[in-house]
C-alpha cells in the first residue's frame, strides 16, 4: 500500500555522469583524466517529485526505470526522500538512461544521451491507479514520453476527467519534434505551463514574455508561467498578468532550479494558494536550488522557503 499521493509527477528519471575539468591530453594510449567524475540523479520528474516531498505534499512518481544499478540509485534517492515509487515501471528491455555530461570550468556544457532517453513509456495506462491524486506534472512536455501527440492527449484527457490539477512543465524537443500546432487538442487541458525563456521563444517565435504569453493562452492553456532564470519569472493568464523580480542569493549552479520552481508552484497550488502567492513561493525555491551545486541538495523543506521569503 502507498501513501496515497495528493500528487503525481510523470516523465524523466535518469542518472547524470558529470565530468568536471576533462583534459583532453590524454595521460597514456587510451587513458584521460578529469578532476571530478560524479554521478547523481536527475530528470525533471525525479528533481520535482524530491522537491515536492520535501516541502511536504504526499508525492508519487510515474516513471520508468531499466532493471539495472543506475535504475535503483535512482529508486533508493527517491525513498529516501519518502517519495511514493509504486509506480515505477521497471523493464528488461530498456536501460536506464544514463547522461554523460562534460562540464567545462566557466559552467558551459556538452551532454551525451542515448536511445534509452526516448523510451516512451505509456503514463495514460496507469492513471486509473492514483485515486487519490489532485494534480500532475509533466516533466516534461516536448520530451519522451510527452513527444507523442496520442500519449500527451490520452494522460491529460483522462486527468482533466478525474478533475486535476495539469501543470505542464517544458524542455527543447531532442528526438522527436512537436510544435504547438501539433498538440492543439491537448493543450486546453494544461491548467499552468512553465516554460524558461529559451523554451518560450522557440515555441511561440516571440520575445517578450508578454507575448509569449497570450500565444499560449490562444491555444486554450489557463495560466501562463516564463521562469525567467536570474530575472525571476512572468505570468499571464485571462484576468492578471505580473512580473515577479528574482529573490537576491547567491547562485552557484542552476541546475534543476526550474524544476525545484514546478514544484514549489504546484504544492502551493494544492493547498489553496493564489497563483500570485504560489508563484512567490516558487520563486523562492528555483532560488534556493541554485545556492548548491546539483538538483536536490539546497531546498529542504517548506519552512526553510517561507522563512527565505519572511526575510525580504
Ligand atoms: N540566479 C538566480 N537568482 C534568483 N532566482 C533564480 C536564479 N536562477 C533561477 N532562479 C529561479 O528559478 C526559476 C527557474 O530557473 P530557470 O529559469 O533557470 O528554469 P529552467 O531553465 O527550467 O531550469 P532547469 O535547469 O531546472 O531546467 C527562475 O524562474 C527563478 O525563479
Ligand atoms: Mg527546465
Amino acid at each position: 500500500m502507498g501513501i496515497q499521493p495528493d500528487l503525481i509527477c510523470m516523465g524523466m528519471a535518469l542518472v547524470d555522469s558529470i565530468i568536471k575539468g576533462f583534459d583532453p591530453e590524454p595521460i597514456s594510449a587510451s587513458g584521460y583524466r578529469a578532476a571530478s567524475s560524479t554521478l547523481s540523479v536527475g530528470g525533471e520528474a525525479v528533481n520535482e517529485a524530491m522537491a515536492a516531498a520535501k516541502l511536504g505534499t504526499k508525492t508519487g512518481i510515474l516513471c520508468a526505470l531499466g532493471e539495472d544499478a543506475a535504475g535503483d540509485m535512482v529508486l533508493s534517492a527517491l525513498s529516501r526522500c519518502g517519495v511514493d515509487t509504486s509506480l515505477v515501471l521497471r523493464g528488461e528491455d530498456h536501460a536506464t538512461p544514463v547522461t554523460t555530461m562534460f562540464v567545462k570550468d566557466d559552467g558551459t556544457r556538452k551532454s551525451i544521451t542515448n536511445g534509452s532517453h526516448r523510451y516512451n513509456f505509456h503514463p495514460e495506462r496507469y492513471l486509473d491507479r492514483f485515486t487519490s491524486a489532485r494534480a500532475i506534472i509533466l516533466g516534461s512536455l516536448f520530451r519522451a514520453p510527452f513527444d507523442d501527440p496520442q500519449i500527451i492527449l490520452a494522460v491529460l484527457k483522462a486527468a482533466k476527467e478525474a478533475g486535476l490539477l495539469v501543470v505542464a512543465d517544458t524542455k527543447l524537443p531532442n528526438f522527436r519534434v512537436l510544435s504547438l500546432d501539433d498538440l492543439k487538442e491537448a493543450l486546453p487541458y494544461v491548467d499552468y505551463i512553465t516554460p524558461n525563456e529559451d523554451e518560450a521563444k522557440y515555441f511561440t517565435g516571440k520575445t517578450e514574455p508578454f507575448e509569449m504569453a497570450d500565444v499560449f493562452l490562444s491555444y486554450g492553456i489557463k495560466n501562463v508561467v516564463i521562469k525567467l532564470g536570474s530575472k525571476g519569472c512572468y505570468f499571464k493568464n485571462a484576468s492578471e498578468a505580473f512580473a515577479l523580480p528574482p529573490m537576491p542569493i547567491k547562485a552557484v549552479d542552476a541546475t534543476g532550479a526550474g524544476d525545484n520552481f514546478v514544484a514549489g508552484l504546484t504544492c502551493e497550488l494544492l493547498r489553496g494558494a493564489a497563483p500570485k502567492d504560489a508563484l512567490l513561493f516558487a520563486n523562492a525555491c528555483g532560488a534556493i536550488c541554485t545556492t548548491a551545486v546539483g538538483a536536490s541538495t539546497a531546498l529542504k523543506d517548506r519552512q526553510q522557503v517561507l522563512e527565505m521569503l519572511k526575510s525580504l
